[in-house]
């Protein structure tokens, strides 16, 4: 950490300063449903401007690939933004080019810039070094907000660091501080949690837990899969087949390493039987929550540990009543004040936050990819960026 710069190391007066920003908000019926991520790259942008110098924002959002497409413009945040941030925020219609040049001539201190969506070229994505070069052709210094967008190695995450003199932003700052602090020699019992409908973008990191955890729980999609492999009856539920023999691995590593993977032992189904024992899922079941057992059994495992991490809801949570697995356990955890307990990713921290029941949490991760990605390497490509 000590060879990334802050930016309290830089002289920011007049400066314009580049800011990395992750502004892929979740949208639920054409509204922002969690604007954390905003939120979070607030002190950063106050920052600056208290320095005297002036934010230009850059940011993705959704997955463009590489055209221009109304649907994925950032304007669509501009208005949260300017409404979290208390200032009118200048929108520029593309992030490189003669719009911007006009724009960033002209700009005044103490005024804040937003580009449009960095996705919409595709030498973002493929870390191209002119594009980084025309995205940083105005600008004086380059500071990484975007923790959540670190595991991309992008030209506005990775590139530019080679154009500008470099540093990371308060929220990054934050989540490296508190993920190094409780997760890199982590308080055991360690039990980790993990639910969410799909499970590729786990394995790695499931088989990396499972050499340091005493109790895996998976829960959702995730739980599906291991109950299939295990020739339990799924019904309809969703799974991955591809991953039916890595899994089969993983429960073979696991006991090796003495790391018990926790199994629902009861479900909420869809039908007209609504909770049944994990053997009495019927062909046309759909597997939608964790039903009592299940989560008796799981607040035992919660209440024996000293520390928690929880990637992915447990339950189909963006529908009633089948968010109340995710919901209890995210209860219990927020009443064990001395648990320490990490949450990340934007659906496990929307349903976390959707019951206001998180004070207690000891650190949620702005992060989706990007905490699972720290988890397993414990550093991100964009963090790697900056030591350089
Ligand atoms: C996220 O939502 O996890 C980040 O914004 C990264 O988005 P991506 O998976 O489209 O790169």
């Amino acid at each position: 950490m000590e060879k990334i710069k802050k930016i309290s190391d830089f002289n920011l007066n007049s400066k314009k300063v580049l800011v990395r920003l992750d502004l892929n908000v979740p949208f639920r019926n054409g509204k922002i449903s969690d604007p954390t991520r905003i939120i979070s790259s607030l002190p950063t942008l106050k920052e600056i401007l208290k320095k005297n110098g002036t934010p230009i924002i850059i940011s993705h959002f959704g997955r463009p690939k590489g055209k221009k497409d109304n649907k994925f413009s950032l304007k669509k945040i501009l208005n949260s933004l300017s409404k979290h941030f208390k200032k009118k925020v200048i929108f520029c219609n593309d992030c490189i080019g003669l719009e911007v040049k006009k724009v960033l001539k002209n700009i005044k201190s103490g005024e804040i810039v937003l580009l449009e969506n960095l996705r919409f070229h595709t030498g973002e994505t493929s870390n191209n070094y002119n594009f980084a070069k025309n995205l940083t052709k105005y600008c004086d210094i380059y500071i990484n907000d975007a923790f959540s967008a670190s595991h991309r190695k992008h030209a506005s995450i990775d590139k530019v660091t080679k154009l500008l003199p470099s540093g990371m932003g308060k929220n990054m700052e934050k989540e490296i501080m508190n993920l190094n602090k409780f997760l890199k020699k982590p308080k055991s019992p360690l039990t980790a949690i993990i639910g969410g409908a799909k499970m590729g973008n786990k394995i790695n990191l499931i088989n990396d837990l499972i050499k340091k955890c005493k109790f895996l729980i998976v829960g959702g999609g995730v739980a599906n899969t291991f109950l299939k492999s295990n020739k339990f009856n799924i019904g309809k539920s969703i799974y991955e087949k591809k991953q039916l023999k890595n899994v089969i691995k993983i429960q073979k590593k696991a006991k090796k390493n003495n790391c018990q993977i926790v199994l629902p032992i009861d479900l909420v189904v869809s039908g007209k039987q609504k909770v049944v024992n994990c053997l009495n899922v019927d062909k046309n079941h759909q597997i939608l929550d964790l039903a009592s057992k299940s989560l008796f059994l799981i607040s035992n495992i919660i209440t024996e540990s000293k520390t928690v991490i929880w990637s992915g809801p447990l339950g189909y949570f963006e529908k009633k009543p089948y968010d109340n697995g995710t919901n209890k356990i995210a209860s219990l955890i927020n009443s064990k004040k001395s648990l320490i307990s990490i949450a990340g990713g934007g659906d496990t921290i929307a349903a976390i936050k959707k019951n206001k029941k998180y004070k207690n949490f000891t650190f949620l991760s702005t992060g989706g990819g990007a905490f699972l990605h720290w988890l397993e390497k414990f550093t991100l490509p964009g963090i790697e960026a900056l030591k350089k």
